[in-house]
């Protein structure tokens, strides 16, 4: 194996993995190197180019810690995260579509009853969630629980205010025995993704801006069903046709309906103006 050439040079390294006893690791070795060799023949990558290509990955990888993921930002960006989640969740008819699940997930959220408010303190339209949560064939699921984040009303997540911040707006409510489910929060606003690292650098070049829609993020999971990872969107967002992780789809947008100061849901007296949102979840059974 020698004097490889521009025409040789891919056999070579292909062949290389003839030992390798893992059949799907191979698989995927043989395809990621086919694909690596086309792009750097198709775009006739120049020295330079390759080691801005190596910096970049550099610096992608120097900026995770336990607490930012720029690798997984970098997928989500590129639209990498939701062609996977696309292709491992091919949701079928009433059953809830999924997205992104996204960084800020964190597991332990408090569980409150039904009704409650896991915004309690956070600045931000107070918003009333409610409705109900079935199987594919439109049984309701008593006890299922639904995993609830969203940033405040400035589009902040708790654990973007330092290693130390509290839990805010975070909480877990169980669907009752008709598969219902009820709580307040507050009406999530549109953020930007992190722009502080090089996916952020990669951002501005590509001339994109790093704006998600607003919406809460919810995991809702119960025994026998397939856990569902998705989000409810704010209809109206301004970003709902470039978010900047490609995650929207039409099923999960909802209207949030505004309502005057008066009695609220649940018989909460309402000070100010708050919003509801009815939105179904329908479960995959495994
Ligand atoms: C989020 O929705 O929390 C999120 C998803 C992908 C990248 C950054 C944030
Ligand atoms: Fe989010």
């Amino acid at each position: 194996m020698r004097n490889l050439s521009e025409a040789t040079l891919t056999d070579a390294v292909l062949a290389k993995l003839a030992g390798a006893t893992d059949a799907r690791f191979k698989q995927i070795m043989m395809s990621l190197i086919k694909h690596l060799h086309a792009f750097v023949r198709e775009v006739e990558l120049t020295d330079e180019e390759w080691l801005t290509g190596i910096e970049f990955l550099t610096a992608t990888g120097q900026k995770c810690d336990q607490k930012r993921q720029e690798y997984i930002l970098l997928s989500d960006t590129l639209g990498v995260s939701m062609l996977v989640e696309a292709i491992n969740h091919r949701k079928p008819s009433g059953a809830t579509q999924s997205t992104v699940l996204g960084p800020f997930y964190v597991p332990g959220a408090p569980e409150k009853p039904l009704g409650a408010d896991i915004a309690e303190g956070v600045e931000g339209d107070p918003t009333y969630f409610s409705g109900c949560v079935r199987a594919t064939d439109g049984k309701p699921i008593a006890g299922a629980t639904l995993d609830l984040w969203s940033t405040d009303g400035q589009g902040c997540y708790d654990v973007q205010r330092g290693a130390d911040a509290p839990m805010r707006a975070r909480g877990k409510i169980r669907t009752d025995a008709n598969g219902c489910y009820s709580f307040w929060t507050i009406k999530p606003v549109s953020y930007p993704v992190p722009t502080d690292g090089p996916v952020g650098r990669m951002l501005l070049k590509m001339g994109r801006h790093p704006y998600r829609p607003a919406h809460t993020h919810m995991i809702v999971s119960a025994p026998g069903y397939e856990t569902l990872t998705t989000h409810v969107f704010v209809e109206g967002d301004r970003y709902l046709d470039s978010d900047a992780v490609f995650g929207v789809k039409n099923s999960l947008v909802a209207p949030f309906v505004r309502h005057e100061p008066g009695v609220g849901p649940n018989g909460r007296q309402m000070e100010r103006p708050y919003y509801t949102v009815v939105y179904d979840f329908g479960l995959n059974p495994v």
